[in-house]
This record gives C-alpha cells, structure tokens and sequence, in this order.
C-alpha cells in the first residue's frame, strides 16, 4: 500500500480536526502552538503537500520556494493578508481561507465592541476594581446611546452585513456604509442601508466600524485627517485587521478626545499593541477574539482540514482563493 501523503499542521488544533485530517494523511502537528520562525516553519514543511495555516504564519515566494512540495496553504481565517496570493498562484499552491462560517459569531463581537465601547463598559469595571466606586452618580460613565444612533460601517462584505442588519433591524439604527462596491437594490433594503461616500460616512457615523480586509490600499484607511473629520462624540470600532487605523494617530486622537472612545480587536503589528493605547482610558481592547467562540473556530480549523482533504484526494477545493491555478496551472 502506498504511504498516505504529509500534511503540516502549523498550530494547535482541535483533536476532532487533527483525527478528520488523520484518515487521509501522515499529519504532522506544531504542538507548542508557538509561531514557528520562518526557518522552522520551512523546516517542518518539507516533504509536505498541504499545510493549515493560521494569520501568523507567512506563505510568501521565499516559503514557497524551499517547500517545493507544497500543494496547498488552507488558511484557518476568513482574512489572508498573510499569504502572498499572486505568489501562490504563479507557483502553483493553492490557497484557501473559511468565510461564511465565521460571519455571524464575528458580527455578534463586533456588537459586542460597539457596545462596551459606548456605554464605557471596560472603562468602568477597572474603576470598579481598583475600589474607586462610593457613590452613585447621574453622569457616573454617562456613554453614548447606540439605539437611534448612526452605525457607519466601512467595508460591506459578509460581516458587514450582518452588523448592519444586527443594528438596522434589532438597534433601530440608521445604518450607512461605504465600500469599493455598492450592494445591489435587494441586499441593501434587506440590510436596511445606505450606500455613501467615504467622507459622509465619517461626518456622519455616531459609531464607525472596519470590516475591510488589510491591503496595501486599505493600509492607514483611518489615521489622524480622517478621525479628524469624525464627530467629537463618535466611537471607532475595528475588528478588521491591524494596519487599517493608524493606531499612534488613534491615541493622540483618543488622549486628545477628538473622539469619545473606541473598540480595537487587532493591531498594528499585534500581539504587540502601541504602548499609547494602553494608557488611554477611552478604549476598549481585546486580543484578536472576534471569532472566538468553540463552534466557530472549530468549524474554521474543520474547513481548513476540508480544504486540503477535497484539494489532495480530488482536486476540489471547498472555498480557493486562486481557484484558476486549478489543473494546468497546479504544482504536480
Ligand atoms: C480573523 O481575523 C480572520 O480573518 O478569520
């Protein structure tokens, strides 16, 4: 019998993924769940056809080159800002990532951020703490109202749209986005929004929330002349990616209280946050968990594990990202 083909697992993963992946594959795990060095990663990936990757890891021409047998890189994320995806396609690796199983737990936390971060829930707990609750008081962490007010979302894919619907139809909020395209008549009366231009949507916006994915075009979408043309009592929310707000420029902008607050789920640069923004007070901040429920990362690692299962044993992947590579164009 012929040896079943190698596969790398490059961070921890549930035991029912690695099982799934078992039945097809010599699996190979990184157990630490630290992020492998460049060199290591390398390393651990040679003599395997498919790897599951998470954000961490980059899949670039030089990775790709000194893995000469890797077939495919399944992106446990709906985001893939760390493949370099022309570089895939022109060698031949697949690449794919999980959208869709993730939209909704990730819109729920992007709620979640609009509302800590209006209604100073953070703010206030470290002030309850650290012992410094006596009395009560009519203006004690006043916030700002999110029913009524005007959610603007920027970036309209799938996550954007559940938030809108999440704040059109259960908030009675008026929703408007900006976005590279313009949702067709039917989605956006389904969503109960409204497309506009970039700058109304920051004049405009009582909370602004990213949903974009990172590029070289999206990189610093929000810095310091854009918070400026914010309202002062505006929060800013982004659960997109690190490198879309110019995170120096926010905590002046939130030291400054240009605007109320915000909400920050992913940094420049993370897990390294901008020494600054933890010493404002006006901001909420988590640790990149917008998705991070079990059933949804389980449901993420398991369409990775399908993507390089239906790609290896019959070269149909569930979600590509560079599907025309397909064929003639894939490393044999
Ligand atoms: C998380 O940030 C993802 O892209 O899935």
């Amino acid at each position: 019998m012929s040896q079943k083909p190698a596969i790398f697992i490059a961070r921890k993963v549930f035991p029912e993924v690695v099982a799934h992946l078992g039945h097809h594959f010599q699996v190979d795990m990184n157990e630490s769940d630290e992020v492998l060095p460049p060199a290591e990663l390398i390393a651990r990936l040679q003599g395997k056809q498919g790897a599951l990757t998470t954000g961490s890891e980059r899949v670039d021409a030089a990775l790709l080159a000194a893995c000469p047998q890797l077939k495919i890189a399944a992106n446990i994320a709906v985001g893939f800002n760390n493949f370099d995806v022309p570089a895939m396609t022109a060698a031949g690796v697949l690449a794919t990532n999980t959208p869709d199983v993730l939209t909704e737990t990730t819109a729920d936390f992007g709620f979640a951020l609009v509302m800590a971060t209006a209604r100073r829930v953070t703010e206030s707990e470290h002030f309850l703490r650290a012992g410094q609750w006596n009395k009560w008081s009519l203006d004690m962490f006043a916030g700002a109202e999110v029913h009524g007010s005007t959610l603007g979302i920027l970036g309209m894919g799938r996550i954007g749209q559940a938030i809108a619907r999440r704040g059109a139809h259960g908030f009675g909020m008026k929703v408007i986005y900006h976005n590279r395209s313009r949702l067709d008549a039917a989605l956006e009366a389904e969503c109960k929004a409204s497309y506009v231009d970039k700058a109304t949507l920051l004049a405009q916006a009582d909370h602004l929330i990213l949903v974009l994915p990172y590029s070289a075009s999206s990189h610093h979408a929000i810095g310091a002349a854009e918070i400026a043309q914010m309202k002062p009592t505006a929060t800013l929310i982004n659960i997109a990616r690190g490198g879309i707000v110019d995170d120096a420029a926010l905590a002046v902008a939130l030291r400054e209280r240009r605007i109320a607050a915000a909400g920050l789920d992913v940094f420049e640069g993370e897990p390294k946050v901008h020494p600054d923004l933890l010493t404002v007070p006006n901001v909420v901040l988590t640790p990149h968990i917008a998705s991070a429920t079990i059933p949804t990362r389980k449901a993420m690692a398991m369409l990775a594990a399908d993507n390089v299962i239906a790609y290896l044993t019959q070269g149909r992947p569930v979600t590509p990202l560079n599907a025309e590579i397909i064929g003639a164009g894939a490393r044999a």
